[in-house]
C-alpha cells in the first residue's frame, strides 16, 4: 500500500494508492487505527487485489483502466433511518457523470444502486455505514466504474465499460473530476434537504420502472411491474394480479 501522492478536486481530499487489497477495507482500516480521515476523503486505486462488490460479491477491475475509489462522508444532519437518500445521491451522481459521457444511450439506475447502459452494468456502488447513537457516524462510499476496459472475465454478469460506447480511449484524470463535481453536487441536495427531488429523480432513472418483467425470488419465478422503492429502499412490485409485493436486497433478482 503505498501513497504516491495527495490532492484536492472539487473540495475531495484525494488519496491515490497504486494498489491495495480493496478501498473501501483500507479507508475502514484507517478508521480502525484512529487516524483522522476528514470528511469528504476520497481514496483512489490504480488496481484492488480484493475489489469487494455487494452481499458476497468480488469487484473485478483490470488495474489503471477504470475508476475504484472509495469517499468517506460524515453526513451528521442525517440521521440513520434516512441513510437510503445517500445511496439515492450517490446512484444520481454515479449516473449524471455517466450521461455526460455517453449522452445518446439510455443511462439507468438498476435497484438498489448498479449504474446500467441500456441492459449492461458499468458502474457498481457500495456503502457501509457506522451509526453511533442516533447519528450516522461514517459512511463508505465505494464506486468501482468501467472506463477503459474492453474485456471482462466470463462470470460478471452483463459488464460493460464506458470505452464501447465512446469513440475513443477516456482520461480517467478528467473522469474523476467529472465524477467528483456531480458527487459534490448530489451530496449538497442532501445538505440542502431537497429530499424530494432525490427521491423523484430516482425513480424516475430507475431500470425498468413501470414495465413487465420477470423476476426472481427464492426458487419462484414470476412476472411483475417494478412501482418503486420504499423510504428504506425496499423494491416495490405490483404482479399482474394486483398483488403489492416489497424486496429487500438479495431478495429479489431481475432476469435479464
Ligand atoms: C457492486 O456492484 O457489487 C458494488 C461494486 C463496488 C466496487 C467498488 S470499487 C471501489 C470500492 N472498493 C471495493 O472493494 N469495492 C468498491
Amino acid at each position: 500500500m503505498k501513497q504516491i501522492s495527495k490532492e484536492y478536486i472539487s473540495g475531495f481530499e484525494i488519496i491515490r494508492l497504486k494498489e491495495v487489497e480493496s478501498t473501501n477495507l483500507y479507508v475502514r482500516a484507517c478508521l480502525d487505527k484512529g487516524l483522522d480521515l476528514n470528511h469528504g476523503t476520497i481514496v483512489l486505486a490504480e488496481k484492488q487485489i480484493l475489489g469487494k462488490g455487494m452481499g458476497d460479491n468480488t469487484w473485478d477491475s483490470e488495474a489503471g483502466k477504470n475508476l475504484n475509489l472509495s469517499i468517506l462522508l460524515k453526513p451528521q444532519s442525517l440521521p440513520p433511518e434516512k441513510q437510503f437518500v445517500l445511496n439515492k445521491a450517490i446512484a444520481l451522481a454515479v449516473s449524471d457523470f455517466v450521461m455526460t459521457i455517453i449522452p445518446d444511450k439510455e443511462i439507468r439506475i438498476k435497484w438498489p444502486n448498479d449504474i446500467y447502459i441500456e441492459d449492461k452494468k458499468v458502474a457498481g456502488i457500495l456503502i457501509s455505514n457506522t451509526i453511533k447513537g442516533n447519528t450516522l457516524e461514517d459512511v463508505i462510499v465505494g464506486i468501482g466504474i468501467n472506463v477503459n476496459q474492453k474485456n471482462f472475465p466470463q462470470n460478471i454478469p452483463n459488464p460493460v465499460s464506458l470505452r464501447k460506447f465512446s469513440k475513443k480511449k477516456l482520461n480517467l484524470n478528467e473522469c474523476l473530476d467529472s465524477l467528483c463535481i456531480f458527487l459534490r453536487r448530489r451530496y449538497e441536495e442532501i445538505i440542502l434537504g431537497e429530499i424530494q427531488m432525490i427521491n423523484s429523480e430516482y425513480i424516475s432513472r430507475l431500470y425498468r420502472l413501470d414495465e413487465i418483467h420477470n423476476f426472481k425470488s427464492g426458487d419462484e419465478n414470476f412476472t411483475a411491474r417494478i412501482i418503486g422503492v420504499s423510504e428504506y429502499g425496499q423494491l416495490q412490485l405490483r404482479t399482474k394480479y394486483g398483488d403489492s409485493l416489497e424486496f429487500g436486497f438479495k431478495e429479489v433478482e431481475y432476469v435479464i
